[in-house]
């Protein structure tokens, strides 16, 4: 068969196909923005994928586990992994960078190329995890004592690092491949900050200052980059528009107007970051959704998210979402995760906006663990079910009112621990991380309370049901999260 065709084939096109060969393996491909799609070799692509924040400290001790984890990765066809391109002293001062750790990430994206893994570079953090707004201030020359996230945002000195920042990490060469950052295939997107949020900046003045910001920074990535795509990584909160979709009143005062920054030029991808833990208590009755209600709101807020992002012609990322053990249960893990890849399936049948979807957090051996960590050297088969009783499958509802907000998985940090459920597995240790004066968690909450007077969800509406949670039920009673990703890597690639 191989041969009949290569004999009807010319010397010269032969020729041709074994030099393409050859480039191809030395560059593969970029990922590119076809209208309100991502496209891959000139046609529509659809990924799955997974956040690994830890890399950057792993790959410092074991180069082999960064290799390693690539490799199952591929195996579970989790083809785009999100990390961070910053750390604790990248950088420590106004451009100066540790080499160490730089080149812990030269070693992270040189291993992706070997393994034709896209990337998802964010650039910095909103959270203290590795490198604060403050430390910028703080190299930029600002004292951010007595002063907030709002005046990070609205420093000209601080703009002006970070853009050198930007400039450092985009204009990199790798030590490893010789080529640099931005002209590496492997780099699929830089998301600008993680989770840019101004808490309590819901007014016309502050939000000028945050769009000026991530305008400023994207605009700067944009201008730099020749091929790679540009990301805002923010977490998809309304503000003035689409708000009965948000997860609580007071996520309109994370300062974050998702869909107007959506229209921002610069940017060629958008970002929704989705959690359980991101839902407030809701009005009337100021109870807490339970796990059958979030999956409900989850659907339509990514139903939203794909509306705008179809309408303003641009692809969009779920770039983060996952169920905390030991709150909720490995069955409910695997039927959230079924769900959102059932939702991927059909953005693939139906050409629609969703281009893909990154949990939080995939890890190997002993790999620290927030509680959202999915193993990927885990058994594929489900364990026989032990006699011991189940654990309670969902938290308390709360009864407070609005002023409540919680920082996301990805703000890392520490909390308190629970014992490793297995030999060789690091106990799981929460991230607490909560709103302080400088996050402006008092005008946070004064936001909240005032949205909390006339704010209503959309998705307590009986129209909004539309998961048929027991049947999901049924249906993954006997799969691991490890078989939805091989499941979904036979239907979308
Ligand atoms: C931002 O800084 C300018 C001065 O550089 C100031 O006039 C303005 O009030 C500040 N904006 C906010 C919202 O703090």
């Amino acid at each position: 068969m191989m041969l009949n065709t290569q004999s009807r084939l010319s010397r010269a096109t032969t020729l041709a196909i074994l030099l393409l060969g050859i480039f191809t393996a030395a560059h593969g491909s970029y990922v590119t923005r076809c209208g309100h799609q991502l496209c891959l070799d000139g046609k529509p692509w659809y990924f799955q994928g997974a956040n690994a924040y830890w890399l950057i400290d792993f790959v410092q001790k074991d180069r082999g586990m960064v290799d390693r984890f690539f490799d199952k990765c591929n195996e579970f066809g989790l083809k785009v992994i999100r990390t961070w391109a910053f750390n604790h002293a990248m950088p420590y001062e106004w451009g100066k960078y540790d080499e160490n750790q730089f080149k812990g990430l030269d070693y992270i994206v040189d291993s992706a190329s070997r393994h034709n893994i896209k990337l998802i570079l964010a650039l910095g953090n909103t959270w203290t995890a590795y490198r604060s707004p403050q430390d910028f201030m703080r190299m930029a020359g600002v004292d951010p004592s007595g002063k907030d996230i709002l005046a990070f945002y609205n420093s000209s000195a601080v703009r002006h690092l970070y853009k050198d920042h930007i400039s450092t990490l985009v204009w990199r060469t790798n030590t490893f491949n010789k080529r640099r950052y931005l002209e590496d295939d492997a780099i699929m997107m830089w998301d600008a900050m993680n989770e840019p949020r101004c808490p309590g900046c819901s007014d016309a003045a502050s939000q000028r200052v945050v769009r000026s910001f991530l305008e400023e920074m994207a605009g700067h990535l944009r201008s730099n980059l020749p091929q790679q795509l540009v990301a805002l990584g923010t977490e998809g909160y309304f503000l003035n528009s689409y708000e009965d979709y948000n997860p609580g009143a007071g996520a309109r005062c994370e300062g974050e107007d998702w869909e107007g920054l959506a229209r921002m030029r610069s940017i060629d991808a958008l970002v929704v970051h989705a959690y359980e833990r991101q839902l407030e208590s809701v009005p009337p009755k100021w109870t807490k959704c339970d796990f059958a209600c979030f999956l409900n709101y989850l659907i339509q807020y990514l139903s939203v998210h794909q509306r705008i992002a179809a309408d303003v012609g641009k692809p969009v990322i779920l770039e983060e979402f996952g169920l905390i053990l030991p709150e909720y249960t490995q069955e409910q893990r695997v039927l959230l995760f079924r769900l959102v890849a059932d939702n991927l399936q059909w953005m693939k049948q139906s050409g629609g906006a969703m281009a893909g979807t990154l949990f939080w957090n995939a890890a190997i051996g002993n790999v620290w663990d927030d509680g959202y960590n999915v193993y990927l050297d885990a058994p594929v088969a489900k364990p026989s079910p032990s006699p011991s009783p189940s654990p309670s499958p969902s938290p308390a509802p709360s009864t407070s009112g609005g002023g409540g907000s919680t920082s996301s998985p990805s703000a890392g940090g520490g909390g308190s621990s629970a014992p490793a459920a297995d030999a060789g597995r690091a106990p799981i240790v929460a991230n607490t991380e909560t709103l302080t004066d400088f996050l402006r968690g008092p005008q946070r909450a004064a936001c909240a309370e005032a949205a909390a007077k006339w704010w209503l969800p959309m998705w307590t509406a009986a129209w909004a049901q539309t998961v048929d949670v027991a049947g999901y039920q049924r249906r993954t009673a006997d799969m691991t999260v490890l078989q939805v990703f091989l499941d979904t890597k036979a239907a979308i690639y």
